[in-house]
């Protein structure tokens, strides 16, 4: 048994030399350090909350506590706590600065472009990060969503109201796109945001839902409610005063056909019990 455990032991140090020589021992989780009791080898250690490992070191992802440029990730500085140095953006789980659309950008020196951005030449200044075909910027170079049609790999890959439907970026059920691609307008009932979504031609966005306008009504599309409403009006005259007079036909119809058949059967009932 002890042999057993020594060989563990002995694998344990040989495999992870690198992490227990260059994480910061502070900055592990405790409970998740290299553990070899039970002669259990645990081959993989966890940086603690707040943390990220960069090439086997836990550093201080964006908002993370920090007293100097070098525990935070790369492209941050030490601002009391880490930040994106400027023309960088962090990622959505902080664990990462990335270069803005429209900066310079090095891919040797470790620097990415926002997701669904490429480093590529641009106008002979050297190389940019430039939103990927058929994506477009937004949110102060910060973001680069996919219009209509774009290629997507999730929903997130895609311009506001559009979901990634067999790997395209497709507007939502309640949307349609408009004929540029850049937007997925709001039929009446859509989810919308006052400042960033678009509604059909005469709604407008009231408490999150696309609504039509005062003096426009429609389930889908808006339509003005005068000519409408007289229509409604005369289709529910038309049916109310149809539908009595046809009432009142059949109804006079039925009385003379049950009075004409009923006199008879009375008779034969009658003359019945006298027998
Ligand atoms: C910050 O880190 C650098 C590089 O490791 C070191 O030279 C410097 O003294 C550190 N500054 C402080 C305030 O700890
Ligand atoms: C952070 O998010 C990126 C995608 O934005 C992902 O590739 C990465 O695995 C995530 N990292 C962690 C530690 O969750
Ligand atoms: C890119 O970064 C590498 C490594 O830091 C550096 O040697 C190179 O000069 C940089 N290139 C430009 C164009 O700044
Ligand atoms: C072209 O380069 C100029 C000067 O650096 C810059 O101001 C401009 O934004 C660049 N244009 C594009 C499309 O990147
Ligand atoms: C809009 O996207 C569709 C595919 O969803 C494509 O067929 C069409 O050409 C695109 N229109 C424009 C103006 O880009
Ligand atoms: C509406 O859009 C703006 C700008 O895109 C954004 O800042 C805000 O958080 C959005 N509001 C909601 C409720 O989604």
């Amino acid at each position: 048994m002890d042999y057993l455990i020594n060989i563990k032991i002995l694998v344990c140090f040989m495999i992870l030399p690198p992490l227990h020589g260059s994480i910061h021992q502070d900055f592990l989780d405790p409970t998740a350090t290299c553990k070899i009791e039970n002669a259990d080898c645990e081959t993989s250690c966890r940086c603690k909350d707040g943390f990220t490992n960069v090439n086997l070191k836990c550093l201080a992802k964006v908002r993370g506590v920090c007293s100097n440029d070098t525990d935070c990730i790369p492209n941050a500085e030490c601002s009391s706590s880490c930040i994106c140095k400027t023309g960088f953006t962090s990622n959505s789980n902080n664990t990462e600065c990335r270069v803005k659309v429209g900066v310079e950008c090095n891919i040797t020196a470790g620097q990415r472009c926002i997701k669904n951005a490429i480093c590529g030449v641009t106008n002979g200044t050297g190389d940019r990060c430039t939103c990927g075909e058929g994506y477009t910027m937004y949110r102060d170079n910060k973001l680069c969503s996919g219009n209509v049609g774009a290629t997507c790999t999730e929903a997130d890959d895609c311009i506001e109201h559009a979901d990634c439907k067999e790997k395209a970026c497709t507007c939502g059920t309640l949307y349609v796109s408009a004929a540029d691609n850049l937007t997925c307008i709001g039929y009446v009932d859509a989810h919308c945001n006052a400042s960033s979504t678009t509604c059909v031609t005469d709604a407008e966005c009231i408490s999150g839902r696309c609504s039509c306008k005062d003096g426009y009504y429609g389930d889908k599309t808006c339509a003005k409610k005068v000519a409408g409403l007289a229509i409604l009006i005369w289709a529910i005259v038309v049916i109310v005063v149809g539908g009595f007079f046809v009432a009142l036909v059949v109804l006079v119809v039925v009385i003379k056909c049950c009075c004409a058949r009923r006199r008879p059967e009375k008779l034969t009932e009658s003359a019945e019990p006298t027998k």
